[in-house]
């Protein structure tokens, strides 16, 4: 099988990742934190050093590194636990529904203002100078921004954003791009950045990570046993303990671990080239086939490992089943929980195809999906 769909999740898994797990699981399986027999210190070992692995690689604290099940989870964290009645949060248009449903949600219950910056066609990206602008039109509590498109792989300037609208806080979703792009939290400036650990971090599923800066402190959105301050019906206050109730996904943790080991040896950077080369030759492969149409896509853009597209006359469901079914290529096509990104885009609600590729991809495989479009459309 051909597997470019990195966009949803990484496949294979980085090296040791399995072996990792298994350990764990057959191994290591105390629960951490809770009692003091070896087992259960054990499991809190492999955590704490899964902790500082994942920290060293987005250059942040491990104390303010918290481990969790899901971008989805920690965004739903920060955004339910810092906005109430009256506050006001810009955006982009090019966020997932993991930012958008909260965002309406809290909308539509708590009286949150949520103002959209739209950004310039084709790649719906907002500039700084537009983010500011939204900012100072009105006291803001939040700026939220996805770090790149889901849909288009479009980056967005997230530092530079964070630098302009100082002392607002801003917060990031970097489910694409953890990993994926080169970043140290230290000196990004922003408040908390968010991503998944299995996608760029190439970990097991129901893994995910926050980082906060000091002094961007949140209420936890799930309560719990920590194994900590066990007298107290009220949850401890420190990190991670205040964040990371119940027992947690140790062997995904462990395995999450061991990605980062894999990714940091190889490096990120390299992992960027190598991806940014495939992308390219999709695009000039792609390019080349009539009717088909990138989507919010611009010459010399700023791109994470992600492109989508459309082709006249295809359905993209109907196009991604067929080489699926007849060249064994896995592409996800629809609207990739992304609607507002598909509206600003202009491809709501047929959605597109997307290319999603990954430290694992090759160049064969990128030119078995440019044979396979040339084969059916060309
Ligand atoms: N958010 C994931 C995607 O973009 C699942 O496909």
């Amino acid at each position: 099988m051909i597997y470019l769909d990195h966009g949803a999740t990484s496949f294979p898994k980085a090296p040791g990742v399995s072996a990792a797990v298994a350990l764990y699981i057959d191994e290591t399986s105390g629960n951490p934190g809770r009692g003091g027999h070896q087992l259960t210190i054990a499991a809190s070992r492999a955590i704490e050093s899964a902790r500082a692995t994942v920290a060293d690689l987005l250059g942040s604290d491990p104390e303010r590194t918290l481990l969790g099940p899901g971008a989805t989870f920690w965004l739903n964290t920060i955004l339910c636990g810092r906005l109430g009645p009256g506050d006001r949060v810009v955006t982009s248009a090019l966020e997932h529904n993991s930012v958008m449903r909260p965002l309406r949600w809290l909308e539509a219950q708590r009286g949150v203002e949520v103002v959209v910056v739209e950004g310039a066609a084709p790649t719906g990206v907002p500039t700084p100078a537009e983010i500011l602008d939204a900012v100072n039109q009105s006291p803001t509590a939040l700026v939220v921004l996805t770090h790149a498109s889901n849909v288009s792989g479009a980056v967005i300037p997230v530092e530079e954003v964070a630098r302009r609208v100082a002392p607002i806080p801003v917060v990031v979703d970097g489910a694409q791009t953890g990993g994926a792009l080169p970043f140290a939290f230290s000196r990004s400036g922003l408040a908390a950045f968010v991503c998944s650990g299995h996608k760029g971090l190439q970990g097991p599923s129901g893994t995910g990570v926050v980082v906060l800066a000091e002094g961007f402190d949140l209420q936890p959105l799930v309560r719990g046993g920590t194994g900590s301050n066990s007298e107290s019906e009220d949850m401890p206050v420190m990190l991670p303990d205040l964040l990371e109730a119940g027992t947690p996904n140790g062997p995904g943790i462990a395995g999450l671990g061991a990605a980062c080991t894999w990714l940091a040896d190889r490096t990120v950077e390299a992992v960027q080239n190598h991806e940014r080369a495939l992308i390219k030759r999709c695009i000039t492969g792609t390019l080349a086939i009539p009717g088909l149409h990138l989507t919010g896509w611009v010459e010399g853009m700023e791109q994470t490992g992600v492109l989508s597209f459309t082709i006249d006359r295809e359905d993209a469901g109907e196009l991604a089943a067929w080489l699926d079914r007849e060249r064994g290529i896995a592409l996800r096509a629809g609207l990739h929980c992304a609607p507002a990104a598909h509206r600003r885009l202009g491809t709501f609600p047929t959605g597109t195809l997307r290319v999603g590729v990954g430290p694992q991809t090759t160049e064969d495989d990128i030119d078995a999906l440019v044979t396979a479009l040339v084969d059916r459309c060309g």
